[in-house]
This record gives structure tokens, C-alpha cells and sequence, in this order.
């Protein structure tokens, strides 16, 4: 039956209206929620669909390690609030990353890393490639020209995070992707601290946008899972039959928790960004805080460039108290409303020490480098009154 509402191009929607509509597909039923398609196979009505199929002659679904409908709406609505032509859902923000790197390389290939990385994406580059006969180096993030001085004629790609963790470091990602284009290699992003909202590595230049969607695109506390976006000819060539062969494919049942946070995912941001703005500012006034990194505020040492490349602060802060360890340790221990978690993007405000925890395998020579100090803290500002957090944290500080 044909419908008689008519359908705008999904393109043209604004990234709230995206977030709420976009890749939708009903079912039969006319459900108003999409529908949660947890199914691991699909049936074929004769034999000769399912040669055609497996033949690539006909198009439609095979087994849920290659596509799934509801893993599939996820995608696609994470295609269009990026501004992506692919995208490809993974079991958890590390497969994401992993397979974005492992996909593109092979024995002989070089790649390029900035030093400020999440710990197991650290391992991934540091250890884990070398082990296939791919080199890696780590350079200075911002620092242009220790980028330039790294590739070389067989660097296949390059990788960055920015905002980095912990410390909130921005680099320049236009910057970067002039240089490694000019290397003939790909530039990755991980853009999981300013998500998709507040930044968009595609349009800076990127080649590839990878995402741990555990964080904010959940927000919620509830499911792992992660993203790959990049143009078509990217994704087809380097991420899908990795993926397909390889199998760290997203849950449908992930997929459809991840759809339905989707929906909110610009008001979660905007409300935890606005209150990660006022926690800094609170902290920067308190005189037993010797330091405050928040993207968004004038003081911060990339400040000219976040404004450049994001539309917002992003919703962590990381602060260093005077004191070291013993102080950060007694502080987060006092707080009653803030949780002590690693996770972030949450809707639960959550603190961690990196030191200790996320970036605890890292030598400490490597972590002073990064500016990883004993008194270092990282909040990540969730949805509650921000009144009862400045609060919370006056209280555990006083
Ligand atoms: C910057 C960054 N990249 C990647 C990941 C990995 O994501 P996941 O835990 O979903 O595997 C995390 C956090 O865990 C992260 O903070």
C-alpha cells in the first residue's frame, strides 16, 4: 500500500529532526518506535534467492554478522547526523578503532599516531601493529611539524583523537589532514569527546570518523558498541569485508538501545556541555585547583583552534588539585552525587584519576610527557541540576 504522507530527503533534515526520524524504516505493523530485529539469520523462499544472494546478484539480507535492519537504521542515522556516505556499526568503540587501522594496512606499512591516545588504542598502535610487521610512530599532536617529519613514502595512515583523553588536549585537524594527504596516506579520527554534534572531522578533512558509541551516543550507561564513517569508496574498500570476515559486529538488540538514545543525543549534549562550562568555571576560581582544561574556555591552551574546528566545549573537564594523588583520591572519595567510574558521556556525572586507572599501563616517563599527573582528575559532566554538582564538588573540596 502506498503511503500518502509525503517523505522529505533525509539529507536536508537538521541534526535534531535526524536524530528523531532519520533511516527510520516501518514494518508491516506501522510501528511508531523502530523495531527491534533480533534475528541471526533470514530465510530465503527458494534456493535459487539464496544462490542469488550469496552471488551478490540480488539484494537482501543473509546473516546478522553482515547486516541486520535495526543495525542497519543505526547506521544510517549515524551516517546522516555526520554527514558520512557509509557507515558501519562495530560490537564496541575498540573494534571500531581497530578495525579502522587493521582494515587499511598491511606487512610493510607504516602509520602515524598522536602520543595522546586512549591506553588500548595505545596498544593497538604501539603493540599490536608492529606484531604484523606494520611501524608505527607517536608524535606530538600539536605539534605540525613533528606530524610532517613522521610520514613516510610506505605511511599508510594516520590517527588522532582530539579532544584527547585525558587532558583535553585539541588538534588541529585540518592541519593534520593537509599533511597526511600531501604523504598520500588517510587520516582516522576519534571523535568520541566531541561527538558528532560538536564536531565534524569529515568536513575538517578526515577520512574516517571512528566512535566508541558506549559513551555519549548511548549515554546511558547501558550498552557497548562503536561506529566507522567515512566516504563509500573508504568503507567499501578498507571496513566492510573486514568486518564481515572478522565478525565484531554490533548486537541488533545494542543497535536498537543505541537508535532510541540517538533521539535525545542533542539535548543530552547541549544540557551536560552547558553544565561542564559552569563545573569549570566553578573550578577554576577554587583555590585548591592548580589547573583547569575545558576546551571552551579562553584559558585553554588550544583555545583558538577549538573554536575554529568545534561547536562547543564538549561535557568533560579535567582539573589538577593541588596535593597529588593522596588529594585526588580524598577528593573523589568525599563526593556523594559524583560517581567514581571510568566510563563517560553518561548521564550520571562520573570522575576518574587517569593515572591509576585509564592510563595506568603507560610508563610514567610517557605519562608526564601527556602532562598525567598524580593530582590529575577527569570529570565528565552528566545530566543532573548543575547547582548540586558545583555543590557536591564545594563540599568534597572544603
Ligand atoms: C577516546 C576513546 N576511544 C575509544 C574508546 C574505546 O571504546 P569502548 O570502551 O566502547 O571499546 C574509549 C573508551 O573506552 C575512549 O575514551
Amino acid at each position: 500500500m502506498s503511503s500518502p504522507r509525503k517523505s522529505r530527503d533525509p539529507k536536508t533534515l537538521r541534526p535534531a529532526t535526524a536524530l528523531v526520524h532519520g533511516a527510520s524504516v516501518r514494518s508491516q505493523f506501522d510501528e511508531t518506535s523502530e523495531a527491534l530485529f533480533l534475528t541471526q539469520g533470514y530465510l530465503y523462499d527458494t534456493m535459487e534467492i539464496a544462490e542469488a544472494r550469496f552471488k551478490g546478484d540480488e539484494p537482501g539480507l543473509i546473516y546478522s554478522r553482515f547486516s541486520n535492519p535495526t543495525v542497519g537504521m543505526f547506521e544510517k542515522r549515524m551516517a546522516l547526523l555526520e554527514g558520512a556516505e557509509a557507515a558501519r556499526a562495530t560490537a564496541s568503540g575498540m573494534a571500531a578503532v581497530t578495525a579502522s587501522l587493521m582494515g587499511q594496512v598491511k606487512a610493510g606499512d607504516h602509520v602515524v599516531a598522536a602520543k595522546a591516545l586512549f591506553g588500548s588504542c595505545l596498544y593497538v598502535v604501539e603493540e599490536l601493529l608492529p606484531r604484523f610487521g606494520v611501524e608505527s610512530t607517536l608524535v606530538e599532536g600539536t605539534d605540525l611539524e613533528a606530524w610532517r617529519a613522521a610520514m613516510r613514502p610506505n605511511t599508510r595512515t594516520a590517527f588522532l583523537e582530539s579532544p584527547t583523553n585525558p587532558t583535553l588536549e585539541v588538534i588541529d585537524i585540518a592541519a593534520v589532514a593537509e599533511i597526511v594527504h600531501e604523504a598520500g596516506a588517510t587520516l582516522v579520527v576519534d571523535n568520541v569527546f566531541a561527538t558528532p554534534l560538536q564536531q565534524r572531522p569529515l568536513a575538517l578533512g578526515a577520512d574516517c570518523v571512528v566512535y566508541s558509541a558506549t559513551k555519549h551516543i548511548d549515554g546511558q550507561g547501558r550498552t557497548l558498541g562503536g561506529v566507522i564513517l567515512g566516504n563509500e569508496k573508504f568503507v567499501s574498500t578498507h571496513i566492510h569485508n573486514f568486518l564481515r570476515q572478522t565478525g565484531p559486529c554490533l548486537s541488533p538488540f545494542n543497535a536498537w538501545v543505541m537508535l532510541k538514545s540517538l533521539e535525545t543525543l542533542h539535548v543530552r549534549v547541549a544540557a551536560q556541555s552547558r553544565s561542564a562550562e559552569r563545573v569549570a568555571e566553578y573550578l577554576s576560581g577554587h583555590p585548591r585547583i592548580k589547573r583547569v582544561l575545558y576546551p571552551g574556555r579562553p584559558d585553554h591552551p588550544q583555545y583558538s583552534i577549538a573554536r575554529k574546528q568545534m561547536s562547543g566545549g564538549g561535557t568533560l573537564v579535567a582539573f589538577e588539585i593541588d596535593g597529588g594523588k593522596k588529594a585526588a583520591f580524598a577528593f573523589a572519595n568525599q563526593l556523594s552525587i559524583i560517581g567514581i567510574s571510568n566510563n563517560l558521556g553518561d548521564a550520571k556525572s562520573l570522575i576518574t584519576h587517569p593515572e591509576t586507572t585509564t592510563h595506568q599501563r603507560l610508563k610514567p616517563e610517557q605519562r608526564a610527557a601527556l602532562g598525567i599527573g598524580p593530582g590529575l582528575l577527569r570529570l565528565s559532566v552528566g545530566l543532573e541540576d548543575v547547582e548540586d554538582l558545583v555543590e557536591d564538588i564545594g563540599r568534597a573540596l572544603g
